[in-house]
């Protein structure tokens, strides 16, 4: 190809690219809907400055590279930054960030920096402006330079402190942060959206971004929305502040509210260690967060290294691999659970989702396939966040073709080829018939996972129930070494191996049976709490659905759900097996231990470095404590080790009282137990 021609179609495609960015930029911003993932978006960003770095004239002061994105809406009234709102570079790998370290390092000729690495949370700029203490004026970073005064809706986040207090105080300041809505806002949000058939946001920060631009703030004060503070846009007289950890310390002492997972590290190895932290354990917080922000700490430097358009040369955001990506949606197809719900799940073009490719993703039930209108061949956003299964977000509208499809759910089970039914009140399709085989397949698998019968995997439960060996879980328990061998592939000490773990299966406890025979609505804790009521199977059966819900904590529709199970015919059939097959059906009286902690349930979570776990449990029963094994109303204290995980979050929600180890230590020595 002649230079000339190259020229023209780097600027053809460059022409192309401001034009697709700037459309997406209006989606993102303007409309809160946007269309493409963030991956793809910022592949769009990459390839114009790829153009624009290989051929320097094709950059316009006009290109998307040389403003930030997201012109203000009049409506709102426009209030001009005192000092811009800049944005970030990014860094996709530790490559990026390398060269953005080594750069600084050698504009500023020094060997190293201490930096501030902040979760980089998807939500939303803001700059609050205080004068004499008050909180007087609120805007969004619209283009940077100016944004939308959207005062009386700020004012509606409680975090946001409408009057704050200090020795010294500077006349007046601006903080910068980030307004956000958590995951589970977001899901009771859109929830709230869909039963009044309104549309449905697709992700966190589009709620967020539509709920702050209400027109009426009395509509933004009933969303909920939260507030991060990452920095001090600047200051008016007062205030010495000579850094990021400074700043960021300072705001704490004004009680703003200030990510408590921000970290200083003084060398780039902390800070990339630090990021692939984050990497594994983002999907533990309760908000959505998009990379880590890495800062140099000192002001000075961060002075003398200036801006390069509108990105500072002193910070970088250093990108988590993306969750979201947009494929094609080939087909709807229906599994067949062990309640006989029918559960559809997508079947999708395969596509890379933060290095992993996704096939399939679950849909949830036909009432949210409706809501969302997704349809067969759309083009649809999947969102794939850690080891949880994908699931589909929303159909792109505007690239349908006018081929797609709606889906229509099966009238008969795609497994034994009986009719299926909505039940009122009920947002899945079931299939009736007792008998259908994938049903049958389904509860057996379920069964042996949850009574531990490990060597009845998926594979030998299947096999056994096809030889006709087996129909439910009670026949479990008249299986012999002679009938097990007749199965194909089956050898002498498999076979052993799995009677005696069905031998050992009768002795679990009531709440293990109870979970694994599969009642509808009840899960693990539901089990438990059921068993230490009702200490039997035989009491809970013949118990009433009034008696049921004068347990604590259960509700009508699990009531019913239990009354209805132990009064099918079925079910009692397949207990009377399980009776005579010798599989114990009481819980074992443990008489209660008086003790200083009678009346105290406490949960242990994460590692604990004094003594493990059980034993931690064990000295908490001998104080007459209980032991949950999850987060209830009922928890009073949730004792923290190492690596929690996600019960941290839950408790702060529900406000449950927090022991780190050193304190539930002292706790005990109270009580001399160690
Ligand atoms: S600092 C250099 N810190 O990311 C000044 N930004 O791409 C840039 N963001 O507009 C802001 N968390 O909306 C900073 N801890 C954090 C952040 C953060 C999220 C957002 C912010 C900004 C965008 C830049």
């Amino acid at each position: 190809m002649s230079q000339g021609m190259e020229v023209y179609d780097a600027q053809q495609r460059a022409e192309e690219l401001h034009s697709l960015i700037r459309y997406h930029d209006y989606r993102y911003y303007a409309l809160d809907d946007p269309e493409i993932s963030d991956a793809e978006y910022d592949q769009l960003m990459r390839e114009l400055r790829q153009i624009e770095s290989e051929h320097p004239e094709l950059i316009s002061p006009d290109s998307p590279t040389q403003r930030v994105s997201g012109a203000p809406i009049e409506a709102f009234g426009v209030v001009q930054h005192r000092i811009p709102l800049l944005s970030l570079a990014n860094a996709f790998n530790m490559a990026d960030l390398e060269a953005w370290y080594a750069r600084a390092v050698r504009l500023v000729d020094t060997d190293h920096f201490s930096m501030v690495c902040e979760p980089k949370i998807d939500g939303l700029a803001v700059a609050l402006v205080y004068e004499n203490g008050r909180f007087v004026q609120g805007a969004t970073r619209g283009d940077g330079l100016r944004g939308e005064n959207i005062t009386p809706n700020l004012r509606t986040i409680r975090s946001i402190p409408d009057v704050v207090s200090a020795k010294k105080l500077p006349t007046s300041f601006e903080v910068r942060g980030e307004v956000y809505m958590s995951k589970q806002g977001f899901e009771k949000l859109n929830q709230e959206l869909a039963d009044k058939g309104e549309r449905l946001f697709a992700n966190p920060r589009n709620s967020a971004a539509g709920s702050l631009r209400q027109k009426n703030p009395r509509l933004t004060a009933k969303r909920p929305l939260n507030f991060w503070a990452y920095a001090v846009g600047w200051t008016e007289d007062g205030t010495e502040l000579s850094g990021q950890w400074e700043a960021l310390n300072w705001l704490k002492t004004l009680s703003f509210r200030v990510n408590p997972h921000i970290a200083q590290t003084d060398t780039l190895q902390d800070a990339e260690r630090y990021y692939q932290q984050w990497v594994d354990r983002r999907h533990e917080l309760d908000y959505e967060i998009d990379g880590m922000v890495v800062k140099i700490d000192d002001f000075e430097l961060q002075r003398q290294l200036g801006v390069v358009g509108r990105e500072p040369r002193w910070a970088i955001a250093y990108k988590f691999p993306p969750t979201q990506a947009t494929t094609k949606l080939i087909n709807i197809g229906v599994n067949v659970g062990r309640t006989g719900s029918l559960n559809p799940y997508a079947i999708l073009e395969p596509v890379n989702i933060g290095g992993a490719t996704v096939k399939l993703a679950t849909m949830h039930n036909e009432d949210d396939i409706h809501r969302k209108d997704i349809r067969i061949g759309d083009t649809v956003v999947v969102h794939r966040a850690g080891e949880v299964i994908p699931q589909i977000v929303a159909p792109v509208i505007s690239r349908r073709t006018g081929e797609e499809q709606p889906y229509v759910p099966p009238e008969l089970c795609p497994s034994c080829g009986e009719p299926t039914v909505r039940l009122p009140g009920e947002a899945m399709r079931y299939c009736t018939n007792r008998a259908c085989p994938a049903q049958a397949f389904r509860s057996l698998e379920h069964f042996v996972g949850v009574m531990d019968i490990e060597g009845l995997g998926e594979r030998w439960s299947s096999a056994l129930l096809r030889a006709g060996l087996v129909a439910d879980p009670g026949d479990v328990y008249f299986l012999t070494k002679e009938k097990l061998l007749t199965l194909d592939r089956m050898g002498d000490k498999l076979a052993q191996n799995i009677l005696d773990q069905i031998e050992k299966s009768k002795e679990g406890s009531l709440s293990r049976l109870l979970g694994a025979l599969g009642i509808r609505h009840v899960g693990w804790e539901m089990a438990e709490r059921l068993s230490a009521r009702f200490g039997s199977i035989d009491t809970l059966a013949s118990a009433s659905v009034e008696e049921l819900m004068s347990a604590g904590g259960i509700g009508p529709r699990i009531a019913e759900s239990v009354y209805r199970f132990f009064h099918d015919e079925r079910n009692l059939e397949i207990i009377e097996k399980l009776r005579k097959g010798g599989v114990r059906m009481e819980e074992e009286v443990k008489p209660p231990k008086e003790g200083p902690l009678t009346g105290q349930t406490f949960v242990i979570t994460g590692t604990l470095s004094t003594f493990p776990r059980s034993r931690a449990e064990a000295i908490v029963e001998e104080l007459g404590g209980d032991i949950g094994s999850s987060l209830t109303r009922k928890t009073d204290y949730l004792v923290v080790g190492d690596s929690p995980g996600s019960k941290l979050q839950q408790a702060e929600r529900y406000g449950i009282k927090l022991l780190d180890e050193q304190t539930f230590l002292e706790l005990l020595k109270q009580h001399s137990a160690v």
